[in-house]
């Protein structure tokens, strides 16, 4: 474990079983002709998320990136995004997004790229997060796939990041209060 980690809270064989889970989920829905499936990647922490989860998808999949950020994070409730980098497509018609989070905390970010990409011409638009911080929510909001519900503590791993550090942890830990305070 990280010399930075206090704790592991979901470890490498559950992440596994939530993904899998996950990828049946999206499986079940997104089956049949009818369908263009396409996985919007929110940048940066939902990189190793999403690429594990499309690896086990059975059904076909475009992907594609977006790049945001809130506005006065963690203070208001106003649910401005920041767009740092957009999807470039003329085809969002033919589109049935899910878009892929690593963590919901105040819900802002993900109910406003809901609007927006729906705004924009979506065919459909749903949602998939592996973690959630209900507790934490300023704007109500329920994703349509959750991997694992958890409590308000600052995770770092398989992806998320404290300072652009411990994306590469291959788990997610709770990050020792020492770090942050320091
Ligand atoms: C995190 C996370 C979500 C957002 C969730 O991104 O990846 O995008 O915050 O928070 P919210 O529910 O309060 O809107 P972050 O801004 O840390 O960027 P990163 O993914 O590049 O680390």
């Amino acid at each position: 474990m990280h010399k930075d980690v206090e704790r592991i809270l979901v470890g490498e064989e559950e992440l596994d079983s939530i993904v899998t889970r996950l990828a049946a989920e999206i499986d079940r829905d997104y089956a049949g002709e009818d369908k263009r499936l396409v996985l919007v990647c929110i940048l940066k922490g939902s990189i190793v998320f999403m690429g594990d989860l499309m690896k086990k998808l059975t059904v076909p999949c475009e992907i594609d990136c977006m790049k945001v950020s809130s506005y006065g994070a963690g203070t208001t409730s106003t649910g401005s995004i920041n767009i740092h980098l957009d999807l470039v497509r003329q085809d969002l018609d033919s589109c049935d997004i899910v878009i892929v989070e690593d963590i919901i905390d105040s819900g802002n970010t993900l109910s406003y790229l809901v609007d927006y990409l729906r705004l924009k011409g979506a065919k459909s638009v749903r949602t998939c997060t592996l973690l959630d911080k209900p507790s934490r929510r300023k704007v109500e909001f329920v994703p349509d796939y959750r991997g694992k519900e958890i409590p308000d503590e600052f995770v770092v791993g398989y992806g998320l990041d404290y300072a652009e550090k411990y994306r590469d942890l291959p788990y997610v830990g709770v990050l020792s209060p020492s770090v942050y305070a320091e």
